[in-house]
């Protein structure tokens, strides 16, 4: 394992106390592409990509590779690794039992993507079965195939392999090259811009005035922002990262200070765990070199599947292990007698003199080419979404 020497000089330690960095280089790099021929194949789908991806990069440290059962289990029953470091969703590689058959432990497993590229190197220590049901529970807080991470779930393949990995191509992003770094890039960032304090914000969504009224919030007691957004898989109905990153870019140009502010993208998928993800969003940004971070309302949420608060109230337990502070913010809204984005905690009047708007709704107007409510979404940053997802449907 790498571990980067820089680090020392950083103002916060990754989690568990190194960066990782999984990447193969120069000949290195030769030689194991050579030798990967002769070994027995996989090939995963984006997610898996994803998730190696980011293990290389340092963004999952202290993780070196997919997880083995006993690190497994305390995850899930205890979100804790077995060394007893915060970490709380399993980051596993499932295959099916035919897959598994051409496999051997103490060997190792060239990962192929699905367009054919090889990824990376699995060096298989094990291979393991797993109760679905269980980690649906616990993990994702229910057993309900409706929920789009269980779904995930319970499409998979039925054992886990584990073992660290070493990655030998990166996946593309593109469009987002100029928004790419590695979490050593980010924490050196950091220090060149003199930010001893940086919140980091996660987002799935286009941003909208309440988006940017907590990480303005925030933004008041720290000197930088690190806008994050996940552009890895998620739900079909979510809004493309490609639309999303475009909004991102406008709302940055228009509304902020540009020396205190960097648009990153974090290359995940999104698992939908509420509470549990936020932890994994926080510890991910605590790698990023990020001191402070974000959750809001129904953080990672999908449908009604978590409380308003549930996220806030679970991280709450794990801050001071984790060692990065949350920013927690109630529901936000624009109030027409404030004339200003409030919250419950800061706004006197009723639940009629604010704007609301769900998801749902946003997104019909949207496809329907209907303007946002200005109380609601920069009109900069609403036209890039109306044509965004015209292209969309045309194409
Ligand atoms: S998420 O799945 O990535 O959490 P989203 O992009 O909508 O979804 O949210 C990004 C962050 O903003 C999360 O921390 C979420 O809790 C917060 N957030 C979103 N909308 C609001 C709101 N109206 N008020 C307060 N926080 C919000």
């Amino acid at each position: 394992m790498t571990v980067l020497k820089e680090e020392a000089k950083q103002t916060i330690a990754a989690h568990g106390g190194k960066l990782v960095n999984r990447e193969l280089k120069g000949a290195e790099r030769e030689k194991a592409i050579e030798r990967a021929q002769d070994y027995p194949s996989l090939t995963i789908n984006k997610w898996g990509v994803s998730d190696l991806e980011l293990i290389s990069i340092g963004g999952f440290s202290p993780l070196t590779g997919f997880l083995g059962e006993n690190d497994y289990l305390e995850v899930v029953d205890n979100l804790h690794l077995a060394d007893g470091t915060v970490w709380s969703i399993p980051i596993t590689l499932a295959v099916t039992e035919e897959e598994v058959d051409k496999l051997t432990i103490g060997k190792p497993v060239a990962l192929y993507g699905e367009d054919g590229v090889l990824y990376g190197i699995l060096d298989l220590e094990e291979a393991y079965r797993y109760d679905k049901k269980k980690e649906a529970q616990k993990v994702y807080g229910t057993t309900d195939d409706s929920h789009p991470g269980v779904k995930k779930l319970y499409e998979k393949g039925d054992i886990y392999l584990a073992g660290p990995i070493h990655l030998v191509n990166r996946p593309e992003h593109e469009g987002f090259e100029d928004f790419y770094l590695d979490p050593i890039e980010t924490r050196q960032l950091f220090q060149d811009l003199g930010w001893k304090t940086v919140v980091g914000f996660q987002t799935r969504n286009p941003v909208h005035r309440a988006h940017e009224y907590i990480q303005k919030c925030a933004l008041e007691s720290v000197d930088g922002l690190l806008l994050n957004p996940l552009v890895g898989e998620t739900k079909a109905d979510d809004i493309p990262a490609d639309i999303r990153m475009e909004s991102y870019q406008a709302i940055l140009k228009h509304y902020y200070p540009k020396n205190r502010t960097r648009l990153v993208i974090y290359p995940a998928a999104m698992r939908y765990a509420g509470p549990r993800e936020a932890i994994l969003h926080a510890t991910v940004r605590k790698n990023y070199g990020c001191t402070h971070f974000i959750v809001g309302r129904d953080h990672a949420g999908v449908g009604d599947f978590y409380g308003t608060y549930e996220a806030q109230e679970l991280i709450a337990q794990y801050e001071e292990e984790l060692g990065i502070h949350i920013f927690k913010f109630e529901h936000a809204f624009f109030c027409t007698k404030c004339e200003n984005m409030a919250t419950q905690k800061t706004c006197p009047h009723n639940k009629e003199d604010h704007v609301h708007l769900s998801g749902t709704k946003v997104r019909e107007k949207l496809r329907n080419g209907e303007p946002l409510p200005r109380q609601f979404s920069r009109p900069e940053v609403a036209e890039i979404l109306i044509k965004g997802l015209q292209r969309g449907a045309k194409a």
